[in-house]
């Protein structure tokens, strides 16, 4: 067993924490604020390889590992982890292409993504099946070689500003999961609009939205995979999309972390640094504590896929444990801080507020548990 990280994850690591803490840290309380969508640092992240990173080699991408791509998360989330969601995304919207798509359609969507600056959105939840996938309704009929799409996808990360979608649709919803589809859909196609942005209680830099299909023409070379194989499409998409979801709150952590020790040693209280308290120490060691063993669940599952595993359980294993530890984390940073914690002044009532999503989005931590037992007690 090897814990060391190899020079070329060394030089990546540190390409991603100078980046999240001379570019990204400085301006992360503003874009939380205005809940602009940060374009021009998201494009300087895909400028140094840190975004669309999965993309492989031969398409013309930075091909990099599962675990390559956690270490990298982490430190970009240290710096803001809605414009780490931003970043991250691109992998989510893509890797249904590069898992289930056919050469050429590998060759089409893939180069162009790997040669200029692309935002990909992954649309899959619906306002009446998040947490369901298998109860989607938005409508795929079949006309000849084109599909007719009708319906609504919502909760769509870099929803306003994606080039590409990979959107999933049913061609009966009474077959459930059976008669899911996958498609990739240009932005500019007719009959796909954006609407309304979400006003977010945390993750503000992150673009949240609505996307409506009304009569979206698709040709069938925009299918990916066979019909019906959508829903598998999506979970091993999931399987794969998770690891860096649990970096991500790992780097939320550790920014918890960071600025509570630092808080810690300049405070006083009765005349003494709040860090000489136990009451303070306690918290601080259980904060590091649970960081380390995020970030082993986190490596260990990326490790696993990067060995062709199937991981779903350690996968869930990874996001579960690491966004519940960055919640508990980035809530006793606040208790730490007391009442400044509590201000807009102070950095951790964003981290708080940022972490609530973790346990939300790629499925609930609740979905998270349900996949775990249904791994342990299968036959
Ligand atoms: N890999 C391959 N196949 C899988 C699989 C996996 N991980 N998981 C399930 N399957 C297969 C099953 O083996 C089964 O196959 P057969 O029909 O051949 O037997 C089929 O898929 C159906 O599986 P289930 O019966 O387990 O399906 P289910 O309806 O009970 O649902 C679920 C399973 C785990 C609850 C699923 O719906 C799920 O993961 N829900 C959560 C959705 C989610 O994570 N959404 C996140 C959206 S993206 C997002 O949030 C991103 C963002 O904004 C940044």
């Amino acid at each position: 067993m090897e814990f060391s990280l190899t020079d070329e994850q060394l030089a990546l690591q540190g390409t991603a924490r100078r980046f999240a803490v001379e570019e990204i840290a400085p301006v992360a309380a503003q874009y939380d604020q205005s809940g602009e969508f940060p374009r021009a640092l998201i494009q300087k992240a895909w400028e140094l390889g840190l975004s669309s990173t999965a993309i492989p080699e031969e398409f013309g991408g930075v091909g990099l590992s599962s675990v390559d791509t956690c270490i990298l998360t982490e430190e970009v989330a240290w710096g803001c982890s809605g414009i780490a969601t931003s970043v991250m995304c691109n992998d989510l919207g893509l890797m249904p292409i590069i898992i289930s798509g056919t050469g050429d359609q590998r060759r089409e969507w893939l180069i162009p993504c790997a040669e200029k600056f692309t935002l990909i959105s992954f649309c899959l939840s619906e306002p009446e099946a998040g947490s369901d996938v298998a109860g989607l309704q938005l409508r795929a009929e079949r006309d000849g070689d084109t599909y007719h799409l009708n319906g609504t996808k919502c909760w769509i990360t870099n929803g306003g500003e994606a080039d590409l979608y990979t959107v999933f649709a049913t061609l009966d919803r009474s077959t459930r999961h059976q008669g899911i589809c996958a498609f990739v859909i240009p932005a500019d196609t007719p009959g796909l609009s954006r609407g309304k942005k979400e006003d977010k209680m945390g993750q503000r830099a992150s673009d949240t939205r609505v996307i409506h299909f009304d009569g979206v023409r698709v040709p069938s070379s925009q299918r990916l995979g066979a019909e019906g194989e959508g829903f598998k499409i999506a979970m091993r998409t999931l399987d794969r999309t998770r690891p860096p979801i649990a970096a991500l709150a790992t780097g939320i952590a550790r920014r918890a972390l960071d600025e509570s020790v630092n808080y810690a040693r300049e405070r006083k209280a009765f005349g003494n640094p709040i860090g000489t308290f136990q009451a303070v120490q306690f918290m601080l060691a259980d904060m590091a504590k649970e960081i380390e063993a995020a970030r082993l669940l986190t490596l260990q599952s990326a490790w696993m896929i990067d060995g062709g595993r199937r991981a779903s359980k350690y996968s869930s294993f990874a996001k579960c444990f690491a966004t519940d530890a960055a919640m508990r984390i980035t809530t006793d940073a606040v208790q730490i801080f007391g009442g400044n914690g509590y201000t807009k002044d102070y950095p951790v009532e964003k981290l708080m507020r940022d972490a609530k999503l973790m346990q939300i989005y790629e499925g609930t931590n609740q979905i998270q548990r349900l996949v775990i037992a249904r791994e342990l007690l299968k036959t």
